[in-house]
């Protein structure tokens, strides 16, 4: 099956895989029904076979099931109301621990003071939070990432005794979707996609067609309106768009949104960086 992009132009192949990739959308609203063993030991499965550097495989989830300590995770999350009412919540953490434990069994020592081995662990840890999201969305489940768990990692930490080395990275809600929200379009692909060499030379006037893309969809109306994180701007509501809310993010140097914490967080917990 072919279809048209968003210029109209080129065609692109479907199959259900793709269907769904492009068909996903975060949820924050489940329904009240539990997930089966063998739906999430699916979903596992599919993670564990996420393509990984060196087969270094350098990373760990941790499941919660448990109420309380989802409602404690809620809460140290921004209070975000889909940690606690999702039946399963998943932090996935980046692990140089057991990296170090190879080592020390192979008397040797790990050499993770350089950025190199922190980033394997997060790449790692980041495709296969994606490989769940996926799997999950090709069961029917939903969910939603959450980088929030980086807003108080020490008390995470100690919730779920995740010891040094390791970090959470993001959370992951699952379960069954109660909504159906919007697909959000995305930037355009001459926006994204470079043929052959960097070339950014239009990205003014595409930048602007995102922008009133995504005003038609009135994403960033209402509540979803960034209060803003950064002083004195006035914009009307007639030019808060996508550039405007994410340069209010990107922007923004409230501790609260930069986690101005995680690098001594990071050296903090055992992890070598220099
Ligand atoms: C690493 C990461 C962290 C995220 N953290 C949060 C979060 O803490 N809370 C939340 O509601 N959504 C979170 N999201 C979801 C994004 O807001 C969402 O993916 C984005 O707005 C695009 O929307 P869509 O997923 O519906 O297409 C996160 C997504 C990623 C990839």
């Amino acid at each position: 099956m072919s279809k048209k992009n968003l210029n109209g132009k080129e065609t692109f192949t479907m199959n259900e895989t793709i269907k769904i990739m492009a068909a996903h959308a975060s949820i924050r609203k489940f329904k009240d029904t539990d997930i089966p063993d063998n739906i999430l030991d699916s979903l596992i499965t599919a993670a564990r076979q996420a393509s990984t550097s060196s087969n270094l495989q350098a990373y760990s989830i941790v499941v919660v099931k448990d109420k309380t300590k989802k409602e404690k995770l809620a809460t140290l999350c921004d209070n975000q109301k889909w940690i606690r009412d999702c039946p399963v919540f998943l932090v996935v953490c980046p692990d140089l621990r057991r990296l170090d434990r190879v080592c020390q069994y192979r008397n040797c020592q790990i050499q993770d003071r350089y950025l190199e081995l922190f980033l394997v662990a997060v790449v790692d840890s980041a495709l296969v939070a994606q490989n769940i999201l996926l799997g999950a969305e090709s069961l029917g489940l939903g969910g939603v990432m959450i980088g929030a768990v980086r807003n108080n990692p020490d008390p995470v930490c100690l919730l779920l005794e995740i010891p040094d080395k390791v970090f959470p990275l993001m959370g992951i809600c699952l379960g069954y979707p109660d909504t159906r929200p919007m697909i959000k379009p995305r930037l355009l692909p001459e926006l994204v996609i470079h043929r052959e060499r960097y070339e950014d030379s239009r990205f003014l006037e595409l930048i602007k067609k995102y922008d009133d893309l995504i005003k038609s969809t009135g994403l960033y109306d209402g509540p979803n309106r960034k209060v803003a994180p950064i002083d004195n701007r006035d914009v009307p509501d007639s030019d808060y768009s996508w550039t405007e809310h994410s340069a209010r993010r990107v922007a923004s140097d409230n501790p609260a949104v930069t986690r101005a914490h995680m690098l001594s967080f990071l050296k903090s917990r055992g992890f070598g960086l220099e």
